[in-house]
């Protein structure tokens, strides 16, 4: 049986305290179960494979402004989409974009496909960003699981494995606890609590949605968590 405690605390904090995002929908849309715009969803979740959430904002304003759409951008200049991804890094991933849009329109008729197994096949979407649309696009119960929601996990659970060994129990709790409605809203709220409240460093307990069922906080050792084997 899943836990609904945590899942349902981390949901109406993040109905209170949800970061506004450009690519996210508002808070009345959100509780109400309206999802985002895929296309929305896939270009924010690829430019924020390697870089953060303050970098992307600006370029994903001048990509959406630009081209508004997968067709669009299916359609633009090489060399304009390139250019509009200066500054960003890892250009495999502007050049993934584009072969992307092109498949999505050429072979799916302008729509993203709405399950993971089918977003996997899409260039330059892998285990982590098809679980991350799925999830908050389309509203399959996937787990997205990253930095920050590891460390949540492992101060939940108190898991005193240390990382990398410890990756696969913390992505089976973090599957654990996906709840079958707005599993979206819970990915964003997990990775949120791990960037604002449960951080690497003196973490906010005091004011943290899982104070009560966190295992860590209660044996004191949450600034520990997740241990990590030496270099
Ligand atoms: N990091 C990657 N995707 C994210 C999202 N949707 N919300 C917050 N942080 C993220």
């Amino acid at each position: 049986m899943r836990d609904e405690g945590p899942s349902r605390a981390l949901l109406d904090w993040y109905d209170a305290h949800a970061r506004a995002m450009p690519w996210r929908t508002g808070p009345a849309a959100r509780k109400a179960g309206i999802r985002p715009d895929p296309y929305a969803v896939w270009l924010s979740e690829v430019m924020l494979q390697q870089t953060t959430v303050a970098a992307v904002r600006d370029y994903f304003h001048r990509f959406t402004a630009r081209w508004p759409g997968v067709g669009a951008l299916a359609a633009a200049n090489d060399g304009d989409v390139m250019a509009e991804w200066a500054g960003l890094g890892y250009y495999a991933r502007a050049r993934n974009l584009l072969k992307c849009a092109r498949v999505v329109v050429a072979e799916h008729g302008g729509r993203f496909p709405e399950t993971r197994a089918a977003l996997l096949n899409l260039p330059g979407i892998g285990p982590y960003t098809a679980s991350a649309i799925a999830a908050i696009a389309f509203g399959e119960q996937a787990t997205v699981v990253d930095g920050n929601v590891e460390r949540v996990m492992a101060r939940l659970f108190a898991v005193e494995t240390p990382l990398p060994a410890a990756k696969p129990e913390l992505t089976a709790l973090a599957e654990g606890l996906t709840p079958p409605d707005r599993p979206g809203c819970h990915a964003q709220a997990v990775m949120d609590l791990g960037a604002t409240i449960c951080t690497p460093k003196s973490p906010a307990c005091g004011i943290c949605p899982l104070r009560a069922p966190c295992r860590a906080r209660a044996l004191g050792t949450q600034a520990d968590l997740p241990r990590k084997l030496p270099k």
